[in-house]
């Protein structure tokens, strides 16, 4: 079959169109035919291989274990394993191809993929292939930290972050858990916040929300770029803080470790403040979390939107768009 090769870590451009073999799925596993899969940081992060502690994490030392990239695809099921109850052949699904929470490439960039049945879930109705491969990483990511507690009718959340992958679905679940809620990007992607149902948006290029005087039960930051000390000032008394974590492509110059060690000091940190705790509670039932993104979705709750669709030859180009930071919605790979 006719996939996406990286054979070393480095650049997105040395990614090449190849002929591998058709994988085979285990007994709980299923063979999606792939219409569409979409790129999202963590893909960026295993092609080049940074930061480093990646390799360690089950991406592979010396060179990628799986060579195909790739954790998220929309597609039709080809057939299953010997275990699998929940789907047939013939299904049109959205799926996450890796187990729990890996930093290794899941094989999605490709004519056929396998995922675990955990992972994959049915495409509601209404909803594209293109807007369903975009869902199962950010959208896991979203729904997983978004602590219940914090996000209720009149709560006031703020999404750091708001625009992107992980920030757009945490927007939209805060609405629809009735919370009041204010994103926060750059100038360019307000507009698309808004779109989101944001009650409020800040530019961050003109304002610093923590010194604004205003406070928040939740703030939940993708980016991180403010101190946990700076982003205290904005909590309301019994507010919550979670961190997403983003390197911003390399930039963030964690090379070596990435976002860890200040995740495992905000952990340390939580044992004696309580506005850390909701940070550390994640669901780790994937088949539920799946069903509810899609039902968010087919519900109207829950809208992607896509910013560029590229042939799967043009993978190359995808990720260096996501990368340049331009885009105002998901990128999506056909293929
Ligand atoms: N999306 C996924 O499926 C996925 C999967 C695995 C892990 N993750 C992890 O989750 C994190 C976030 O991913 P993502 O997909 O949401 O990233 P993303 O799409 O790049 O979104 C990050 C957003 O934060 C904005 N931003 C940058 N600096 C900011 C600042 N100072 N203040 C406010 N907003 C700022 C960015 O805008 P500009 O940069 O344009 O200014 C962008 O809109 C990453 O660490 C990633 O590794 C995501």
């Amino acid at each position: 079959m006719r996939a996406i090769v990286q054979s070393r870590y480095g650049s997105v451009d040395d990614l090449r169109v190849g002929e591998v073999p058709c994988p085979e799925p285990a007994e709980d596993e299923v063979l999606i035919k792939v219409r569409a899969a979409s790129v999202h940081p963590d893909v960026w992060h295993v092609v080049t291989g940074r930061p480093a502690i990646l390799r360690l994490m089950g991406a592979g030392v010396k060179r990628p274990k799986n060579r195909v990239p790739g954790t998220d695809l929309a597609g039709v099921v080809a057939s299953i394993g010997r275990t699998v109850l929940r789907f047939r052949p013939g299904d049109e699904v959205f799926a996450e191809t890796i187990r729990g929470v890996q930093w290794r490439n899941g094989g999605a960039f490709a004519e056929y993929a396998v995922a675990p049945e955990d992972g994959v879930c049915l495409k509601p109705r209404g909803v594209s292939f293109q807007e369903a491969a975009a869902v199962p990483t950010s959208g896991l990511i979203a729904l997983s930290n978004l602590p219940r507690r914090r996000v209720r009718p009149g709560s006031r959340v703020l999404v750091n972050g708001a625009a992107g992958g992980v920030g757009a679905f945490a927007v939209q679940l805060a609405k629809a858990y009735g919370a009041e809620v204010t994103g926060v990007d750059h100038t360019r992607k307000l507009g698309l916040v808004e779109s989101l149902g944001a009650d409020r948006t800040i530019d961050y290029t003109r304002e610093d929300f923590t010194r604004g005087g205003e406070r928040w039960d939740l703030i939940y930051d993708v980016p991180g770029n403010y101190s946990f000390r700076q982003v205290r000032r904005a909590l309301a008394p019994h507010g919550s803080y979670v961190l997403i974590g983003h390197d911003a492509f390399g930039a963030g110059g964690h090379t070596l470790l990435g976002s860890l060690p200040r995740m495992v000091g905000l952990m340390a940190r939580a044992t004696t403040t309580p506005a850390l705790r909701d940070g550390l509670v994640v669901s780790p039932d994937k088949p539920r979390l799946m069903s509810m993104l899609a039902q968010f979705m087919e519900d109207g709750q829950l809208r992607v939107v896509v910013d560029r669709s590229f042939p799967l030859s043009h993978t190359p180009e995808a990720l260096r768009y996501l990368a340049s930071g331009q885009a105002v919605g998901r990128v999506v790979i056909i293929v």
